[in-house]
């Protein structure tokens, strides 16, 4: 790889401000100054950058604990980006797999893996997504097979696809849904007359958020939970 852009998979510098610390002779090659760009970087090269060892950033993959008040897009007026949690160096290479409303709390997977991310939001895939619900007014029983024959929901055509749900109490339950639709959960309840005060993202796939984290906290996936999305 060519040092200029070795410089730029591993720390955040631009190709411009690689070539502009190249020139003025910050960065060294088994502690010989190296200016040329083009430099061809190979495994038996330690790079320096002001005497900081360089190392390329590979994919990147994250379980964060979403609190209340944060959004899963980038830009918005009113709440801070979840993104802005993760004290991550190029936060810009990161998109979330799959979004949570602002009032949604719990797992959310962040990546640099765009093919990743694709296995685990495209509905074709119908990976499980379980959520910890509250409602406003109490659960039936006979809703368990409404949500396994599917619900209309409004504005969209055909029935939503086979859910479990599993009632925990009067106003509680987990729902288990291998679709993303827009709100999905909460037009769900919705759909069946009822309305969803508390939701909360147990798992994504074989993936579970990890115990240990309070709300706001991220770790790095283990290798298992990462091969585990097919
Ligand atoms: N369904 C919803 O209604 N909201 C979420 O945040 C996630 C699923």
């Amino acid at each position: 790889m060519r040092l200029d852009k070795f410089i730029c998979e591993s720390t955040s510098h631009s190709r411009v401000s690689a070539k502009k610390a190249l020139h003025r002779g910050d960065v060294t090659c088994n502690g010989e100054v190296v200016k040329n760009s083009g430099f061809k970087v190979t495994d038996e090269h330690e790079i320096r950058l002001e005497g900081e060892l360089l190392t390329i950033i590979g994919p990147r993959f994250i379980m964060l604990n979403k609190p209340v008040d944060t959004i899963c897009s980038t830009i918005d007026e009113e709440y801070q980006s979840v993104i802005s949690l993760l004290d991550v160096i190029r936060p810009e290479d990161l998109h979330i797999a799959g979004r949570l409303d602002a009032d949604t709390t719990g797992l959310v997977l962040i990546t640099t893996d765009g093919q990743w991310s694709h296995k685990i939001t495209s509905p074709k895939k119908e990976c499980g997504k379980r959520y910890l619900l509250e409602t406003a007014e109490p659960l039936t029983d006979d809703l368990v097979q409404q949500f396994r024959d599917g619900v209309q929901l409004n504005n969209e055509d055909g029935l939503t696809k086979p859910a479990e749900l599993e009632i925990l109490g009067s106003n509680q339950a987990r729902l288990t849904i291998t679709e993303g639709k827009y709100h999905q959960v909460k037009r769900m309840l919705a759909a069946v007359g009822n309305k969803v005060t508390k939701l909360h993202r147990e798992s994504v796939g074989a993936i579970e958020l990890d115990a240990e984290l309070e709300l706001g906290e991220w770790r790095y996936l283990t290798d298992a939970e990462i091969k585990s999305v097919k």
